[in-house]
């Protein structure tokens, strides 16, 4: 639970102000040896500061995960359960952004991504970061790509006009032992600020309404589908299901080719 907003140096007091305001949290100017968490704002970045722990913060220039995306490939299941065709523009909506790891490689293989995320303090980490990899370095037009709102995707999904729907709406709610591609200690993060998605049934309902394409839902390998749904297509990697729910009733040969595809 984050106690309180340090402002890492006195140029950093104003956005302190700002982000202790819209949290209700306390500002201050020294740490606390006893507090267990807090946001800490910097000149060029935010972070949350645990005892014993590396900073936790939203970086998409990180090399591990740069790693990441130069080594992914077309045939990487998130992607084609995604479906992106290059030269193809499509957008998607990241329902449940996290620390928005999927989004950016959607966007690194040319989707228009709309992240949505409901809790604050996770919402104000990833916007943090995009604004990061959109002002320099390699991602910047990958970045470029990238939208994030903090709020909830059900009731965002619930006020949005016909003509705004997005092609694709991809979900990966939190269910219990989630196996993520995240670091641990972003998973516990996670689990200590979002919890169990509770309304994922919900929201799959609602994202069915809304997707032009397709919805995608990233579950664990033996995991029910969400709301006892039979997904058209099922992609599958050693640890990850991607549940695929076809909306625009435009089934592909490559996508029949692929239903209750394994990969080894
Ligand atoms: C498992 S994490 C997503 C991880 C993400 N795919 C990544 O690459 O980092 C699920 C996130 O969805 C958020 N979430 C759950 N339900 C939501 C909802 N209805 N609206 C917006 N965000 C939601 C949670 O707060 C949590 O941060």
């Amino acid at each position: 639970m984050i106690e309180a907003v340090f402002a890492g140096t006195p140029l950093c007091a104003d956005r302190a102000l700002t982000l202790g305001t819209l949290l209700k949290l306390p500002v201050i100017t020294d740490i606390d040896p006893l507090s267990d968490e807090v946001l800490a704002v910097m000149p060029d970045r935010i972070e949350v500061w645990q005892k014993n722990t590396k900073p936790i913060l939203v970086d998409f220039l990180a090399p591990q995960f740069l790693h990441r995306l130069h080594t992914m490939r077309g045939r990487d299941p998130l992607l084609r359960a995604v479906g992106l065709k290059p030269q193809i523009p499509s957008t998607v909506l990241d329902a449940t952004a996290g620390f928005g790891g999927d989004a950016c490689m959607l966007a690194y293989f040319g989707a228009q991504v709309i992240l949505l995320e409901r809790e604050p303090i996770m919402g104000l980490l990833l916007k943090d970061g995009v604004t990061r990899a959109q002002r320099a370095g390699e991602l910047m037009t990958v970045a470029s790509r990238m939208q994030v709102l903090i709020t909830d995707a059900k009731e965002y999904l619930k006020q949005l006009a016909a003509e705004d729907y997005p092609d694709v709406i991809y979900l990966d709610p939190m269910f219990v032992h989630h196996k993520s591609a995240l670091p641990n200690k972003n998973m516990q993060f996670l689990q200590q600020h979002s919890g169990h998605t509770h309304d994922a049934d919900a929201l799959l309902s609602v994202a069915l309404r809304c997707a032009r394409k397709r919805v995608v839902v990233k579950r664990a390998l033996q995991a029910p589908t969400l709301d006892a749904t039979v997904p058209s297509l099922c992609i599958k990697s050693k640890l990850l299901r991607f549940d695929v729910y076809l909306t625009g009733f435009t089934l592909h040969a490559a996508d029949t080719k692929n239903y209750n595809d394994v990969e080894g």
